[in-house]
């Protein structure tokens, strides 16, 4: 998978995803976001991959949406080509897990693409900020509802009216992320975490995924009702038959997606 704004690793059953565009800080421009929804594509669509890894660099996962390209826009144009909507989709549309590795700036567009991986671990040194308002914008690829689900009204509003920058401890503190590393441990971290989510059943780990997502979209009741309803479907594979009887057997379950 060859790519002028992306590098794609595969290891095993883990896929690494690096944003390289280090001339502007892994600002997202078409190009980049147009890749990204492409690989995103053909590793969903790859039977050996099971966990996606999406990382930029020790510096920036991502400075924002690319300015120079977008600063002279109309609104038409905005409007008209629904300016990055369906290319940030793509994260949305991967059933299979995605961990977000940030070090350094996460800023605007790059806080939300971050936010719609499955779960963020972030280095020592990040930065995650909505700082839009610094440009006379908004966010413009989900940032105002995804953070404020993320870290409640008051931070959310905070970080949007007043663009300021949140370290890792204070992401972490607010349940944005879910481990700070070691800037070096990062990409080891978010991978090792990756083989783990690997080795399990990746019909249970789509089961989960679509669930946690489910609580973001639904009431409290729905959800638990949907959850309960694809607890009960699982028990239609032989995963859980396989998993059940691992564990009862004291050995380790073999899972074989079926
Ligand atoms: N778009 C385009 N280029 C960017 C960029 C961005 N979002 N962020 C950084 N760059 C470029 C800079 O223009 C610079 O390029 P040149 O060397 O050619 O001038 C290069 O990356 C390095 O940046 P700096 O010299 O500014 O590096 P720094 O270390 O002094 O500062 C920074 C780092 C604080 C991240 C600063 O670059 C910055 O504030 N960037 C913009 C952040 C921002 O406003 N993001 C929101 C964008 S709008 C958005 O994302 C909307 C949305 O929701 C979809």
């Amino acid at each position: 998978m060859a790519y002028q704004t992306l590098i794609v690793e595969i290891e095993d059953s883990v896929a690494l995803i690096r944003l390289n565009r280090p001339e502007a800080l892994n600002a997202l421009n078409s190009e980049l976001l147009g890749e990204l929804a492409d690989a995103l594509k053909q590793l969903d669509d790859n039977d050996k991959v099971r966990c996606i890894v999406l990382t930029g660099s020790e510096k920036a996962f991502a400075a924002g949406a690319d300015i120079k390209e977008m600063s002279e826009k109309s609104f038409v144009e905005m409007y008209t080509s629904d300016f990055f909507g369906s290319e940030a989709d793509s994260l949305l549309r991967t059933r299979k897990p995605i961990i977000a590795a940030v070090a350094g700036y996460a800023l605007g567009g790059g806080c939300e693409l971050a936010m719609m991986c499955d779960f963020i671990i972030c280095a020592e040194n990040a930065k995650f900020g909505q700082p839009e308002i610094n440009l006379g914008v908004v966010a413009g690829i989900g940032g105002t509802q995804r953070l404020t689900r993320f870290v409640g009204k008051s931070k959310s509003m905070d970080m949007h009216l007043t663009g300021r920058f949140m370290d890792a401890t204070e992401a972490e503190r607010s349940g944005l992320v879910s481990r700070v590393v070691p800037v070096a441990q990062l990409v080891p971290e978010a991978l090792a975490a990756a083989r783990k989510v690997a080795s399990k059943s990746a019909v249970a780990t789509m089961v989960v995924k679509e669930c946690v997502n489910r609580a973001y979209e639904t009431t409290l009741r729905e959800g638990v009702l949907f959850e309960r309803r694809v607890f009960h479907a699982l028990f239609a594979t032989e995963d859980q038959k396989e998993g059940m009887s691992a564990f009862l057997e004291k050995r380790e379950p073999q899972f074989r997606d079926k």
